[in-house]
């Protein structure tokens, strides 16, 4: 992809960056299969909660052929074999827990995960690009895309909760469709001068970026906390900054040396990174690195969007320029949006981490029973750290005031 695409000439548009107006950075209907060669990966990877469960994952996965990765063809094709291979890789390392975590990836999982990698040009571990964008099937084909409609492709242990994890997610996406279709709309304009085009777009991402923060509210209806904290975390994270695997991963048949990469977080999802670059938004040193880390996470299309959305001319300069009053408006409403959904982000997190980390450190603490509560079993390595590695709310609360940053003196 060329950056000629802030040259003023050229229209922005999202087809260039593989972006659906429908459906936004999700992929448009998954495969649900690969070719039949590869059923031996995909017998495995459908069943892989079932076999963490009985402790056979390793065993199965040590047994599983060696197989080429070249009659992979299609885009589709790739993106399903990448989650298939992602959830064995993390429950492959992860199925003892935090103690007897996987050093070695075996070649015939390490090489064509490798393989597949390069040729998206995604890291060799689970990403929000698998278990989000590209882990969703509608039951009935015609039907919404709606809780009720949704199912996932492949799952990871937690049951229920993983779902819901997964699928709110996907609709957090979703709602924030109408704001990626309203970006080309705000850059054009500004190219054009056109105060009126602008400012309706910017109230158009506001809409969207409520409805985001709508979405995220059922994350409380449809994930347990407990669940969420002593089950399925550790298997979103990743062998980077991670106590439990300080060493990495040795993906063999690929390299000697161990490799380091982060845990799936939707801190990989595309959208915020958009909007902050649209706006302004300028994250410091340490919260500023490890986002734009977490760029190498997503499909190399969707980074370049963000890119080349952060070349084109400021529009907070344009929005002071033409001291319109709506226009003034419509951008601090966009600026609020995001701050409350970063704030609301927040609360989440403190519901799904905090609080459950402070009753697990409770219950080791105290000595009876507390084997029988699933949170208890949390690792303890992941207490202060998301899946991403990074010091979770330190991070996160320098993240949303950064964003108060980006407010025009005079609105404030
Ligand atoms: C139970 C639900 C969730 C939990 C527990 C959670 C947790 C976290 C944590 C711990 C981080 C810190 C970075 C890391 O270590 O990876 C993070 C970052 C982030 N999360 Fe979430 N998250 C949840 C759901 C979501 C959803 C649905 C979205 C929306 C797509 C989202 C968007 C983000 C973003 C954009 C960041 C980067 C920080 C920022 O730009 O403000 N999260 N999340």
């Amino acid at each position: 992809m060329a950056a000629a695409e802030t040259d003023s000439k050229i229209t922005f548009s999202l087809d260039l960056y593989h972006v659906s107006e429908e459906l936004g950075f999700i992929l448009p209907e998954p495969l649900k299969e690969l070719p039949p060669y590869y059923q031996p990966w995909m017998d495995i990877a459908l069943r892989v909660p079932e076999l963490v469960h009985s402790h056979e994952l390793r065993s199965h996965i040590n047994k599983m052929p060696l197989l080429s990765s070249k009659f992979l063809q299609k885009h589709r094709e790739l993106r399903l074999a990448h989650l298939a291979l992602g959830v064995m890789t993390m429950g492959y390392v992860w199925q003892e827990g935090e103690n007897d975590t996987a050093e070695i990836l075996p070649c015939n999982l390490a090489v064509p995960y490798w393989e597949v990698s390069q040729r998206l040009g995604l890291p060799p571990i689970f990403t929000h690009a698998d278990g989000v964008l590209a882990n969703w099937r509608k039951k009935d084909p015609e039907g919404p895309f709606d809780m009720e409609n949704l199912e996932l492709l492949f799952s990871l242990p937690g049951g229920d909760s993983v779902r819901g994890f997964f699928m709110v997610t996907l609709l957090v996406e979703l709602a924030a469709v109408p704001a990626l279709r309203s970006i080309p709309n705000v850059i054009n304009g500004v190219r054009c001068g056109d105060t009126e085009a602008v400012a309706r777009a910017l109230e158009d991402i506001s809409q969207s970026i409520q409805d985001m923060t709508d979405a995220l509210k059922l994350m409380h209806v449809y994930v347990k906390p407990s669940i969420f904290y002593g089950i399925m975390r550790i298997y979103l994270s990743g062998w980077k900054d991670n106590p439990s695997m300080p060493k990495g991963l040795v993906y063999e048949g690929v390299q000697t040396e161990a490799m380091e990469y982060s845990g799936g977080s939707a801190a990989q999802s595309s959208l915020l990174h958009c909007f902050d670059e649209l706006l302004g938004i300028k994250h410091g040193e340490n919260s500023g690195a490890f986002l734009t880390r977490m760029r190498d996470y997503m499909p190399p299309t969707h980074k370049q969007f963000i890119q080349d959305i952060s070349l084109q001319p400021s529009l907070k300069s344009f929005v002071q320029q033409q001291a319109s009053e709506r226009l003034n408006q419509a951008f601090h409403l966009c600026v609020t949006k995001l701050l409350s959904l970063r704030s609301y982000h927040i609360s989440v997190v403190s519901r799904f981490i905090t609080v459950p980390a402070a009753r697990a450190r409770q219950l080791r603490n105290q000595s009876q029973d507390f084997e029988k509560e699933v949170i208890s079993r949390a690792p303890t390595a992941l207490e202060e750290r998301g899946t991403g590695g990074s010091g979770i709310m330190t991070f996160l609360k320098t993240v949303r005031d950064q964003t108060k940053d980006a407010f025009l003196p005079e609105t404030m």
